[in-house]
């Protein structure tokens, strides 16, 4: 079936371009000797996570424990929770996972470490930590190489729990001195360091240059279009590289230089800014503005002329967040569907 024919608006992904994004970046990691951990947060999809594995990731990385089971139902066995993990259902919850796969997350309080030292030892099961450490990224994350230092300390001594090391985001060469420092004091209190963890896609070289032992990237998967003029790492994007498309129908021409989709920010959400998105079949056409439902096209500098029915495919400027906004999924390769996937990991933001 041509993606044509598909009801919309729909999200179809090119699988040709998502595999080759998903082996570039293995590449760009084994090159500078550095683990891959695979984010899933853009794609919330096990399949995927299991291309980004046989390419070479180590495990893979979510932001949500939602995500974290999606994954771990489907066989994957190295897991890391980049997220605090608060309160009893989501404590019990973890601890569960915890029987099914290997399981690591991140803390940045004793308080959330005691909290998930508690459940564990209610339960029986060991769960792995790494300290935050915020070193720029003015999120989440011990403020000091000192604080790091006494939170490793006190996790070490937490029945239930396995200090496993460091992780910060995003990787940030202005880190060095506080990385240093951190590595430093884990060293001489014999603390463990088995994981030194960096994110961000991009910043792959940055992480290895703070002696990181693994990266986790994640946008790479789709890239996107907020993206378009490089990431600032050397690498040339171009819409191509963006594998994540969503196919529209013009519902109305309500004048010669205005024409309206389908879809408005239900399908694509708001962030960020305008413009909204690159549209495949004519590059003259400005996706300028959005309703809850309906998507503006401004046609004036477009040679063709558009009529109710005809289809526009759309990559939006901010693939993420169109993911958690969609029931199914098309794969497809030459603009023809080859599968279609129930969208497993929407809505999974607890
Ligand atoms: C904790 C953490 N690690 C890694 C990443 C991956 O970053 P990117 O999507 O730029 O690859 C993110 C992105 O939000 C993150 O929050």
């Amino acid at each position: 079936m041509h993606i044509y024919e598909i009801d919309t608006p729909a999200i179809v992904i090119d699988v040709d371009v998502l595999e080759k994004n998903i082996k570039d970046m293995a590449n760009h990691c084994q090159n500078l000797g550095i683990d891959l951990r695979g984010h899933t947060k853009s794609h919330k999809n096990p399949e995927i996570a299991k291309m980004q594995i046989e390419a070479g990731s180590k495990g893979v990385v979510c932001q949500k424990l939602g995500d974290a089971e999606n994954m771990a139902q489907a066989g994957i066995e190295d897991i890391l929770l980049t997220y605090n993990i608060v309160g009893k259902y989501k404590l019990r919850r973890l601890c569960k996972l915890a029987r099914l796969t290997s399981i690591t997350v991140t803390v940045d309080s004793l308080a959330v470490a005691q909290g998930i030292s508690d459940q564990a030892s209610e339960d029986g099961v060991i769960i792995g930590v790494l300290i935050e450490i915020d070193t720029g990224g003015n999120r989440t994350g011990v403020q000091s190489p000192t604080a790091a230092e006494n939170l490793a300390k006190q996790v070490s001594n937490l029945p239930g729990l396995r200090l496993k090391g460091l992780m910060t985001y995003p990787s940030l060469i202005s880190a060095k001195p506080v990385i240093d420092e951190a590595v430093e004091r884990f060293i001489n209190s014999g603390l463990s360091l088995e994981i030194i963890s960096g994110g961000g896609t991009g910043a792959e070289s940055v992480s290895k240059a703070l002696g990181f032992t693994e990266h986790r990237s994640g946008s790479y998967v789709y890239e996107g279009l907020s993206r378009i003029n490089g990431r600032g790492d050397g690498t040339d994007l171009s819409p191509q590289r963006c594998p994540l498309r969503v196919v529209t129908t013009v519902v109305s021409v309500p004048t010669r230089s205005r024409v309206i989709v389908d879809a408005g920010m239900k399908t694509f959400r708001m962030f960020p800014d305008m413009p909204y998105g690159y549209i495949i079949e004519d590059t003259n056409l400005r996706f300028d503005g959005m309703s809850v439902e309906h998507g503006q096209i401004n046609s004036k500098n477009s040679e063709n002329s558009y009529q109710v029915g005809d289809k526009l495919t759309i990559i939006p400027t901010y693939q993420e967040g169109v993911t958690n906004l969609h029931d199914k999924i098309f794969w497809m390769r030459n603009d023809h569907v080859e599968r279609v996937f129930k969208n497993i990991g929407r809505g999974k933001v607890q």
